[in-house]
């Protein structure tokens, strides 16, 4: 099928999951039943990414800033996260998936950090798709994170460069987003991946977060297989007068 074929899929896929509490608010239920069926909503993703032979998929879970949301919106986000934590180990066992956070994950609550770290522990060495959760994550907090790693590490300044940089933030090692999607209408990247999104594509789609599907992954890879991507450089092949 052509929608499976690695061709020009992207490798990295990044969301940007918003809009929980407006799916919630337009059937007039609060908002943490938006947030309900956003986790289900991440469990179906997840099997299509992987199903489709994504190598990571990055989920914008909580942001360092919705630490200012109403105290009981987030201890209900937490036991949500809880629970995904601890059920979905048999699927990730079963069908290969490792498990990782990036975020600063100390201000989580130490519940939460114990089966958060259980998870990926278990997870560790599965071979099939990283599913990576950003929680309590900023992008401006992990570059801050990360120069202050650096620093410790008595760097020297000739060292500091982009390739060594990267090193130090959550996502080491990783190779960075081609495509980063945002559900809900939104059109700005709410300090997600400010650093690895350099040279990111990008699609945003009305959709509310639950409602995103299958079709609407589709549609946005097939969006990203028709972009061309020039990093900087002259496109030889639209411009072959050049070459
Ligand atoms: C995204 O949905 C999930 C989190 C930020 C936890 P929102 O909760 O931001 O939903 P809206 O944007 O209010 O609709
Ligand atoms: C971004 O959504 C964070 C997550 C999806 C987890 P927000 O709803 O927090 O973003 P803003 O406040 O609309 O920029
Ligand atoms: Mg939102």
């Amino acid at each position: 099928m052509e929608s499976n074929s690695p061709k020009n899929l992207p490798r990295h896929v990044a969301i940007i999951m918003d809009g929980n509490g407006r799916w919630a608010a337009a059937r007039g239920w609060p908002r943490i039943l938006g947030h309900r069926e956003g986790a289900r909503n991440v469990r179906r993703m997840t099997t299509a990414c992987q199903d489709r032979g994504i190598k990571i998929l990055t989920l914008y879970a909580f942001s360092a800033e919705n630490w200012t949301r109403p105290t009981r919106e987030i201890s209900m986000l937490m036991q949500l996260l809880k629970i995904y934590a601890v059920r979905e180990r048999t699927t990730f066992m079963k069908n290969q998936i490792r498990f990782q956070v990036i975020g600063d994950t100390s201000k989580l609550p130490s519940e939460i950090q114990k089966v958060l770290k259980d998870t990926i522990e278990m997870t560790a060495s599965n071979k099939g798709l990283i599913l990576q959760l950003a929680l309590s994550y900023g992008g401006r907090d992990e570059i801050l994170r990360a120069v202050k790693a650096m620093i410790d590490a008595k760097l020297e300044s000739e060292a500091v460069t982009e390739e060594n940089f990267s090193k130090f933030l959550d996502t080491s090692g990783q190779i960075e987003p081609d495509l980063i999607i945002r559900t809900s209408g939104e059109l700005r990247l709410s300090n997600f991946l400010i650093w690895q999104s350099a040279y990111s594509e990008f699609y945003f789609t009305d959709t509310l977060w639950p409602d995103f599907n299958e079709a609407e992954l589709d549609a946005a890879f097939a969006d990203f297989r028709g972009r061309q991507r020039r990093f900087g450089a002259v496109d030889l092949i639209a411009k072959p007068h050049l070459n």
